[in-house]
């Protein structure tokens, strides 16, 4: 049997994509590679949010072409964000590269496939400008599973690729959303983590308009569900109705991921963020106030053009104040066709590398003086396999979304839920025992 092995780079929506992917040469008669080397079909599924990762597909491809120079029939495939951003160009500039599929073309990839099989060499970038569809795919499993429910970004924060390259936001009808998480849950799916750019916008354009907060109620009425998660949401869009769900429905998890980017409201400004961070701070005491054990994470972005170093100083004071359980921090980098890209880029490379270190430095701090206050709590986790130490010991998330690593003397399974002591609350992960 032919094999596939696909490296995947960037969000969850390009995890998901990648289970797409994995379905369709599924379908075809394929089956997964476990190593890149035995791969028939090398696809790379790429990200342009930032400079490095878009190098990393690069070298990607490198190390793909070396597997194909040994293998003149091995195919390679490049799909997701750069591939969108690029099209027919990485035909022409780069010769092993025998098919490009950008990532409104995933429901066309068995068409491509078979181009290939006969030998042509092909570029699928084309936007489809109707709804979001997509066919409920077959694929393993696990207890935690990511559902897109929305695609593209409305935004057009000043720095930002994406719109670009993922498109309008178009949103999936909630009736085909609620029969995946069907198939999901009847597989042995617990945990449930929709996915979006800006998931509070969900709905509001479809033909039967359906809110954020009511999908998230029919999803947790699937039987078998037992956890919700959900990402991005959109400062600007955070709203009451959505805290009061997160409040009376008891199925979703205590944890907002609520990008701040900066805590310089000069700073949100150019990057066309549309809030302020006394809004952003009104709505996190009030997420906070509303929803007991909140844990809260954030996205940061240091060096964008124009940061003064009072403008940084800004953003540290706003760390210490929300004190987030989590923080994803990124030096800025300039991204083509974007509306920053024509501010000067004057912030030296130094001085950021200096910032985001002092950033994270402090974060670290933080978050051992939160992790602390877990000492001898008994937290609900959900099990999701065995941990690397073997026997006996297991590893799963509690509702904050803390990886717990805990010991236990009768055997689990992964999907059950069990109560863990914490004995000793690491930054990264919490040990403990079960109770
Ligand atoms: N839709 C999400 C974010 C998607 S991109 C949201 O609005 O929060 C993920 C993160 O990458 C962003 O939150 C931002 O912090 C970072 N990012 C995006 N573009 C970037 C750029 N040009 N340079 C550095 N970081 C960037
Ligand atoms: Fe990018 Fe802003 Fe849209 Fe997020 S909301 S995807 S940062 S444009
Ligand atoms: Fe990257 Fe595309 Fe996601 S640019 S962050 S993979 S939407």
């Amino acid at each position: 049997m032919r094999k596939y092995f696909i490296h995947t780079m960037g969000c969850q929506m390009n995890e998901y994509d990648s289970l797409r992917i994995a379905a369709v040469f599924d379908k075809i008669g394929f089956t997964e590679a476990e190593e890149m080397e035995e791969g028939d079909y090398l696809i790379v599924n790429t990200c342009s949010v930032r400079e490095k990762p878009q190098h990393k597909a690069e070298s990607a491809i490198g190390r793909f072409r070396q597997i194909k120079r040994r293998r003149p029939e091995v195919k390679i495939g490049f799909c997701g964000c750069v591939a969108q951003q690029e099209g027919e160009n990485l035909l022409k500039t780069n010769k092993d590269i025998d098919f490009v599929v950008g990532t409104d073309g995933l429901h066309r990839l068995e068409e491509v496939v078979a181009h290939v099989e006969a030998g042509e060499r092909l570029s699928d970038t084309q936007v489809n400008e109707g709804g979001l569809e997509i066919d409920i795919f077959n694929r393993e499993v696990s207890v935690s599973s990511f559902v897109t429910i929305m695609k593209g970004c409305n935004n057009f924060c000043s720095y930002c690729i994406v719109p670009y390259v993922r498109g309008r936001e178009k949103s999936r009808e909630q009736s085909e959303i609620i029969d995946e998480i069907k198939y999901l849950a009847d597989k042995g799916a617990r945990e449930i983590t929709l996915l979006g750019q800006n998931v509070n916008s969900y709905g509001t354009a479809l033909t039967d308009p359906v809110s954020f907060p009511e999908l998230l109620d029919k999803v947790s009425d699937v039987e078998g569900i037992k956890r919700i998660r959900f990402v991005t949401s959109h400062p600007k869009d955070f709203s009451n109705e959505l805290i009061d769900v997160m409040r009376g429905n008891d199925k979703i998890c205590e944890y907002l991921h609520l990008p701040l980017q900066s805590g310089s409201n000069a700073v949100l400004q150019k990057m066309n963020r549309k809030y302020t961070y006394d809004h952003y701070k009104e709505r996190v005491l009030r997420a906070k106030e509303m929803i007991p054990d909140l844990a809260l994470s954030s996205d940061f972005i240091v060096g964008f053009p124009g940061e003064t170093e009072e403008d940084f100083q800004s953003t540290m004071k706003a760390l210490e104040e929300i004190r987030y359980d989590m923080i994803y921090a990124f030096n800025y980098s300039t991204r083509p066709g974007t509306k920053a890209e024509s501010f000067n880029d004057d912030v030296p490379l130094e001085v950021k590398k200096m910032r985001l270190a002092k950033l994270l430095d402090a974060q670290k701090r933080i978050i051992a003086e939160n992790s602390a206050a877990y000492q001898d709590l008994v937290v609900e986790v959900m099990v999701e396999g065995e941990s690397k130490k073997g026997a006996g010991q297991y590893s799963g998330r509690n509702r904050q979304n803390r990886v717990v690593n805990f010991s236990s003397e009768t055997i689990l399974s992964s999907g059950d839920f069990v109560n863990v002591k914490i004995t000793e609350p690491r930054p990264n992960s919490l040990l403990g025992e079960r109770v």
